[in-house]
């Protein structure tokens, strides 16, 4: 049985938002496929989704394993998933609270001007370009910097780095033989990295989760490594789609856009509202039942999988009325873009920055910012976790009078 409409194998952005709608009308959570040993569920109503997201009957169960974590070698998987999104309570508590020791408001604000410098340079390189494809010029180099800034990657190895996070990222898409090969270049850089950092301690955020501690503990090497592994797939992905999302949703609301041009004050609320129309994550990982319960008209059974669909959530309209709408104005809403409960986004503050300095500098510098390619021919990556466009091709001078 496959779910029909299916929002994940949609071909626009438009056709994903409309397959949500219609399953949203149908009731709050639906059965994606069912096999002898268990049920796959989609939860897309916003009440029983944030309910989700704090149920403990829901576990993760070390699910954070890729489709190739039962080949990888034993010691390299757990070099690369001892971290806390795929761990439950107590050791997510535990993981959690020495990370968030390092990962601190202050560390994320000091990063302000650096993210202001990192984006006037990639918009200067767009200046006398006619057309480009913002995902690869703006988008994607961005946060990728700044993560790279903010662990302390040297600048001589980001270029591998970022080639090893593109293939452990969809493996899938590469292919065991190149996934595990990425694999193990990064899992041996990052052990090299630690290494050094114990050995010469820097201002940076790997310094400073190698030095945390809670009274005689402190992270493991398989956990810093597995941190590190994660800030990389969890930061990057996510903030890459979302500046896309934005831009892409701006530029097909300019009654919208226009609000922000005259009134860059509500840019911080406009990121919230941007992150409830288009967020992008399609789903939160995955969660297992542990017993069976009622969720929202159907029987969760011990065992089965659970997806909360955090994209539809967010446009429940039986929970917000006009979800469906775009409006900058409207006052910011509890979304879920970043998840809820114990595993809510650690990487929001520093997210939410990088969208705040990205937008309001792309509208200020061009005033005649538009989409290249009609908004129905833009393609959807075919993903079940991220709601991604393959590509944003813009123009930045006005068209030409017909
Ligand atoms: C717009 C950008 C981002 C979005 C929409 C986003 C969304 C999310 C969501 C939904 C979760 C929870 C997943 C679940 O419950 O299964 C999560 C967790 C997490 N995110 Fe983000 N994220 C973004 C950016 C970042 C950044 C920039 C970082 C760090 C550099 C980061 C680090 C993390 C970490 C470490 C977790 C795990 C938290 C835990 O398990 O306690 N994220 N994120």
């Amino acid at each position: 049985m496959t779910l029909a409409p299916d929002p994940f194998r949609s071909a626009t952005h438009g056709k994903r938002h409309s397959a949500y709608t219609v399953l949203n009308d149908r009731g709050p959570v639906h059965l994606m496929h069912r096999t002898r040993s268990r049920s796959t569920w989609l939860i897309t109503g916003y009440d029983e989704a944030r309910a989700s997201l704090t149920d403990p009957r829901l576990v993760k169960g070390g699910g954070g394993a890729n489709i190739f974590g039962h080949r990888l070698d034993p010691a390299l998987l757990a070099a690369t998933r001892t971290e806390m999104l795929s761990s439950d309570p107590p050791n997510h508590t535990r993981l959690r609270k020495l990370v968030s020791g390092a990962f601190t408001m202050r560390r994320i604000d000091l990063l302000a001007p650096r993210i202001q410098q990192v984006v006037d340079g990639l918009l200067d390189a767009l200046v006398d370009v006619e057309s480009a494809d913002l995902v690869t010029t703006f988008a994607y180099p961005l946060p990728m910097t700044v993560i790279c800034d903010l662990l302390g990657i040297p600048e001589e190895r980001r270029a591998d780095f970022r080639t090893w996070s593109a293939q452990i990222i969809d493996p899938a898409v590469v292919g065991f033989e190149v996934f595990a090969e990425a694999a193990t270049d990064l899992v041996g850089y990052v052990r090299e990295l630690i290494a050094t950092k114990r050995a010469q301690p820097a201002d940076d955020l790997l310094s400073a989760v190698i030095a945390v501690r809670d009274g005689s503990d402190q992270l493991s090497e398989d956990e810093l490594t597995s941190l590190v592994i994660l800030l990389l797939v969890a930061g990057h992905e996510t903030t890459v789609n979302f500046i896309a999302n934005a831009t892409f949703a701006l530029l097909t609301h300019p009654e919208q856009l226009a609000v922000l041009r005259a009134e860059p004050a509500r840019i911080p609320a406009a990121v919230e509202e941007l992150l409830r129309f288009d967020g992008p994550l399609q789903i939160a990982t995955q969660r297992v039942a542990t017993e069976t319960f009622e969720l929202g008209g159907v029987t969760i059974s011990a065992g089965d999988v659970v997806l909360t669909g955090l994209l539809a959530a967010n446009r429940d309209t039986s929970h917000l009325p006009g979800a469906d709408v775009l409006d900058v104005t409207r006052t910011p809403t509890p979304h879920l873009a970043f998840g809820h409960g114990i595993h809510h986004c650690l990487g929001a503050p520093l997210a939410r920055l990088e969208a705040r300095i990205a937008l309001s500098s792309l509208i200020t510098r061009f005033p005649d910012l538009r989409l290249a390619t009609p908004a129905d021919d833009l393609p959807v990556g075919d993903a079940v976790l991220i709601n991604a466009l393959t590509a944003l091709q813009v123009a930045t001078r006005p068209a030409p009078a017909s």
